[in-house]
C-alpha cells in the first residue's frame, strides 16, 4: 500500500476540530506579513548584522517562531494522529500551546524590536512554555508510532532539538539583562544551528517523507536513506556542538543529499503529471539549501564573500525554510479544509473549490524575487536593493494571507451549510 493511501485510510476519524490547526496556520500567515514588514524597517542594518536587539532580530524571530514554529505545531497536531493512527487523547493542551506561544512570540519580538528586556523575558518564557507543551503532546503521540519508525525517529530528534534551542534562546535573552555569558557569539551560533538544522531541518526531512508522497501520489519511500539522512544530520549537530565545524558541514551536506534523493525518488514515481506551483517552491527551497551549504564551504575556505554570515543565515532561513513552509501551507490548508467540509451533496469539497490560484502565483513570484534581491543587497551592502526585496516579500506575504483567509472563510461557510442541512434533517424527522 502506498504511504499516501495508508495516510488517508480512515484519516477522517482522527481529524482534530478544524479550528485547532487553522488557528496555527492563520497566525503563521499573519506573522509572515509582520516578518517582511519588520525586515523592510531593518533593511539598513541587515548587511553587517552581527546580533543584538532591533528590527532584524525581530524579523528573524517573527519568521522562525511566528511562521515556522506555528506551522510545525499546527501540522504536527493534525498529521501525527493520522500518521500514527492514534487520536489525540485530549485537545485542550494543543489549544493551550497556541495561547501561550502566539502572544509569547508577539511579546518577544516586540521586545527584540524595541530593546525591551522585560518584554523579551516574558515573551520568551511564554513561547518556551508553549513549545514545551507542544513537545510533551507530540512525544505522547510519537510513543504510539510503531509502524512508521523512521518518521517517528525524526520527530523524536526534532523534539530533543526544541528543548536545546529553547534553552539556549532563553539563556541569550537573559544575557541581554545580565551580560553573564563569556562567549555569547558562540552560544548564538549553536542556538541557530540547533534551531535551523535540528528542530526545523529534522521536521522538514521527517514530514517530507509523509507529505511529498501524499501530494504526488507515489509509492512509499524506502526507509534506509531516511535513516542514513537522520544519522548524518545528528552527527552534524553533535559535531557543531563540539566545535568541529567542517564535520558539521559534511553531516548537513550528507543529510541534505539523502533528503534530496528521497524527494526525487518520490517525484519520479509520481502518479501526477503536473505537480503545480507548490512544487516549484519545494524544489526552489531545496536548491537554495544546497546553495547556502556551498556558500558556507567557499567562505570557510577563506574565499572573500562580503557579509557572508548574514548571507548564509538569510539563505537558510528565508530561502530554504520559509520557501518550504509556504509550499506546505498552501497545499495543506485546502487539503485539510476539504476533509473537514462537505458541499451541498454531502461529499467533501474539491480542493480546487477551496484554493485561490492568483494570490498564490503573486506570492511565488514576489517571494523568489525577494530572495534574489535581498541576497544581492546583502553582498553589495545596498540598502535600496534590500528595501526593494523586502517590499516584494511583503506584497507576497499579503497575497498569501489573502489566500489563507479565503480558505478559512470558505471552510467556515461550508461547515455552517452542512450544520444547517443536518439541523433541517433532524427537524424533518421530528415533524
Ligand atoms: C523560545 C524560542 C527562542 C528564543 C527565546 C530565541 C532567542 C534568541 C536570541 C536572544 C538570539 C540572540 C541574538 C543576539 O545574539 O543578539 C537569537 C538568535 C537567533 N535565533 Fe533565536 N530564539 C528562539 C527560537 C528560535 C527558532 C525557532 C529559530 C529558528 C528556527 C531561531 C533562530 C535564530 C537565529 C538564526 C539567530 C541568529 C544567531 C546568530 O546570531 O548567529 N530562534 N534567538
Amino acid at each position: 500500500m502506498s504511504m499516501a493511501t495508508s495516510f488517508l485510510g480512515g484519516a477522517k476519524d482522527r481529524l482534530l476540530p478544524a479550528s485547532i490547526p487553522f488557528r496555527f496556520f492563520l497566525a503563521a500567515a499573519l506573522f509572515h506579513v509582520a516578518a517582511w514588514a519588520e525586515l523592510l524597517l531593518g533593511a539598513g542594518e541587515l548587511p553587517g548584522w552581527a546580533g543584538g536587539p532591533g528590527p532584524v532580530l525581530a524579523a528573524l524571530h517573527l519568521a522562525t517562531l511566528g511562521v515556522f514554529a506555528m506551522t510545525a505545531m499546527g501540522a504536527s497536531y493534525q498529521l501525527l494522529p493520522v500518521v500514527t493512527r492514534a487520536a489525540l487523547a485530549s485537545t485542550w493542551p494543543a489549544r493551550g500551546s497556541f495561547w501561550l506561544a502566539a502572544p509569547g512570540v508577539l511579546l518577544l519580538t516586540w521586545g527584540m524590536e524595541a530593546g525591551l528586556v522585560a518584554h523579551m523575558q516574558i515573551g520568551a518564557a511564554m513561547t518556551g512554555a508553549g513549545l514545551l507543551l507542544f513537545a510533551g503532546l507530540t512525544a505522547v503521540n510519537l510513543a504510539r508510532a510503531g509502524s512508521v519508525a523512521v518518521i517517528a525517529a525524526h520527530g523524536w530528534a526534532a523534539l530533543g532539538a526544541v528543548l536545546v534551542l529553547a534553552g539556549l534562546g532563553l539563556t541569550l535573552v537573559w544575557d541581554f539583562a545580565g551580560g553573564f555569558l563569556a562567549d555569547r557569539e558562540g552560544l548564538a551560533r549553536l542556538h541557530m544551528v540547533w534551531a535551523v538544522f535540528g528542530f526545523m531541518g529534522l521536521l522538514v526531512a521527517g514530514f517530507s517523507m509523509v507529505l511529498v508522497p501524499m501530494f504526488v501520489l507515489s509509492r512509499s519511500l524506502p526507509a534506509r536513506p531516511g535513516w542514513a539522512g537522520l544519522a548524518m544530520g545528528l552527527a552534524g549537530l553533535a559535531a557543531a556542538s563540539a566545535g568541529l565545524w567542517w564535520v558539521a558541514l559534511a553531516g548537513a551536506g550528507g543529510a541534505a543529499a539523502a533528503h534530496l534523493w528521497l524527494m526525487r525518488h518520490a517525484e519520479r514515481n509520481s502518479m501526477r503529471r503536473r505537480l503545480g506551483l507548490s512544487f516549484a517552491l519545494l524544489r526552489g527551497g531545496r536548491y537554495i539549501l544546497l546553495i547556502a551549504l556551498a556558500v558556507t564551504a567557499v567562505f570557510w575556505a577563506t574565499a572573500p564573500i562580503p557579509n557572508a554570515p548574514t548571507l548564509i543565515g538569510f539563505l537558510l532561513v528565508a530561502g530554504w525554510l520559509l520557501t518550504f513552509l509556504m509550499a506546505v501551507l498552501q497545499r495543506i490548508m485546502p487539503f485539510l479544509a476539504s476533509m473537514h467540509a462537505s458541499g451541498a451533496s454531502g461529499l467533501p469539497l474539491l480542493i480546487s473549490e477551496l484554493t485561490a490560484e492568483t494570490p498564490l502565483r503573486i506570492h511565488a513570484f514576489t517571494h523568489f524575487a525577494a530572495i534574489v534581491l535581498i541576497a544581492a543587497g546583502i553582498v553589495l551592502s545596498d540598502t535600496l536593493v534590500i528595501r526593494l526585496g523586502a517590499t516584494s516579500g511583503l506584497v507576497g506575504a499579503l497575497a498569501f494571507a489573502a489566500f489563507a483567509v479565503n480558505v478559512a472563510l470558505k471552510l467556515r461557510k461550508a461547515q455552517k451549510a452542512s450544520r444547517d442541512i443536518r439541523r433541517g434533517k433532524r427537524v424533518e424527522r421530528r415533524g
